[in-house]
């Protein structure tokens, strides 16, 4: 089995916080993360595929066409937005990182399954010490 990997950046602003918390308790539970007038991050994103190559090419699958997936169906969305109020596939979600990568895999699953790719890992890098993983389950 081989898994390939790409990653994509994006820069995008949130904010970390329950809406029917008043500032003082999200403050307190999120902490700076809960700035009413957001911060941004920058976010890389690694998409792992799976599957066997193509005895023929040689390839399990075109990485132009994985990064293609990837920006049209995730990065153009969030890069430079804000996840809170402008995002279509987060909307009513809490901005975090944790329900982001489950909303991506969501995302991204059909386009690699039309392609007989099977998603294996999505995972976001929110800061130089800070990763989040999603396997599907
Ligand atoms: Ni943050």
């Amino acid at each position: 089995m081989i898994y390939l990997t790409r990653r994509e950046r994006f820069n995008a602003a949130h904010r970390m916080y329950r809406e029917d918390w008043d500032d003082r308790r999200n403050m307190d539970f999120y902490g700076k993360c809960s700035n009413p007038n957001w911060h941004g991050h920058n976010y890389e994103l690694f998409v792992t595929v799976k599957g066997e190559p193509d005895p023929e090419t040689g390839i399990l699958i075109n990485l132009k066409e994985v990064s293609t997936i990837i920006r049209e169906r995730i990065t153009v969305k969030l890069d430079h937005k804000n996840i809170n109020l402008e995002v279509p596939f987060m909307k009513g979600k809490i901005a975090s990182t944790e329900n982001l990568v489950r909303a991506i895999w969501k995302e991204l699953d059909p386009d690699f399954s039309a392609l007989g790719i099977h998603l294996h890992a999505v995972k976001i890098k929110e800061s130089e010490n800070n990763f989040i993983e999603y396997f599907g389950e």
